[in-house]
């Protein structure tokens, strides 16, 4: 194997070192520790285990988490009024609804109804909007954990050939916004992408976010490129990601691992977020 593994663990452990030193002076000024409110519809199990990492997370840093978990049922109107009622919370300084959410229930409509101020996950339309305009307000959490990473790595995006490979509101459109803010040249691929393979070779940094395990392989990656896999697959043997893995890293100079890459990241930018939000807020610059 040729490429440098990106150590994603380590990133975020350094994030999160930060986050604690950052906390106590906001701690003194407000009175008070940031809050997070998690809100985990129904019992899926992947779901569970994700909320379960960000709740722990909290803890580690000093942030109150507050968990509500309503039945799968739950109506639509019963859910908003859940969320209205966080966004009137004061102790709540960040709402995240983790998704995706039972197919009766219209998740867009959910995410608006969140206070812009209190969007830790930056999906409400506010902060989307903010974000095209190239003046982020909070920023979604994995592709602010890419951005970190990338700048730990070092990587120059000034001028840059990236492409990122998916589209989704969570992460593809996103983090393209963000690169382009970096100034680098993005090409934005997807599901109708003709010669996928050929577009990807272009790049000095190949961001995969599709979800198809192991869709690209060393044919996607161009000679010591830096390689971004946010893909987590739940396959048989375990969590893949959407890059071929051993195959690219023949190819790459540098390769986030699945897992322990790109995951890390999102939970400390999450952790990030809600400081900032609660810093918002309260008017603490601190
Ligand atoms: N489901 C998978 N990733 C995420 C995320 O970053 N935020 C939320 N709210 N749900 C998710």
């Amino acid at each position: 194997m040729a490429a440098r593994v990106i150590d994603g663990k380590a990133v975020a452990a350094a994030v999160k070192e930060r986050i604690k030193v950052d906390l106590a002076p906001f701690e003194e000024e407000a009175g008070r520790v940031p809050g997070l409110a998690t809100v985990l519809v129904g019992e899926d199990p992947a779901s569970e285990v994700y909320v379960g990492m960000k709740i722990k997370a909290c803890e580690e840093v000093g942030i109150r988490s507050i968990h509500r978990q309503p039945d799968a049922g739950i109506r639509q109107e019963e859910l908003e009024g859940l969320v209205a009622e966080l966004n009137a919370d004061e102790a709540v300084d960040g709402i995240l609804v983790q998704l995706p959410l039972p197919d009766h229930l219209d998740s867009d409509r959910i995410v608006a109804t969140i206070d812009p101020r209190k969007d830790v996950d930056g999906l409400t339309p506010v902060n989307a909007g903010l974000l095209a305009h190239g003046t982020p307000g909070l920023t979604p959490c994995t592709p602010a954990g890419v951005m970190e990473l990338l700048a730990h790595e070092g990587v120059e995006l000034e001028g840059a050939e990236v492409v990122v490979v998916g589209r989704s509101k969570l992460v593809g459109v996103p983090v393209a916004r963000l690169l382009l803010l970096a100034n680098a040249t993005v090409t934005t691929c997807h599901s109708r992408t003709r010669d996928l393979d050929a577009v990807c070779a272009r790049a000095d940094v190949l961001v995969a976010a599709v979800g198809v395990p192991r869709l690209l392989g060393a044919a996607a990656v161009k000679p010591g490129a830096v390689v971004i896999d946010v893909g987590v697959n739940r396959l048989e043997g375990g969590l893949v990601g959407d890059v071929d893995f051993e195959a690219a890293a023949e190819v790459a100079a540098a390769i986030t691992p699945v897992p322990g890459g790109v995951g890390p990241m999102t939970i400390a930018m999450l952790l990030h977020n809600t400081l900032q939000a609660a810093r918002g807020r309260t008017g603490h610059s601190s």
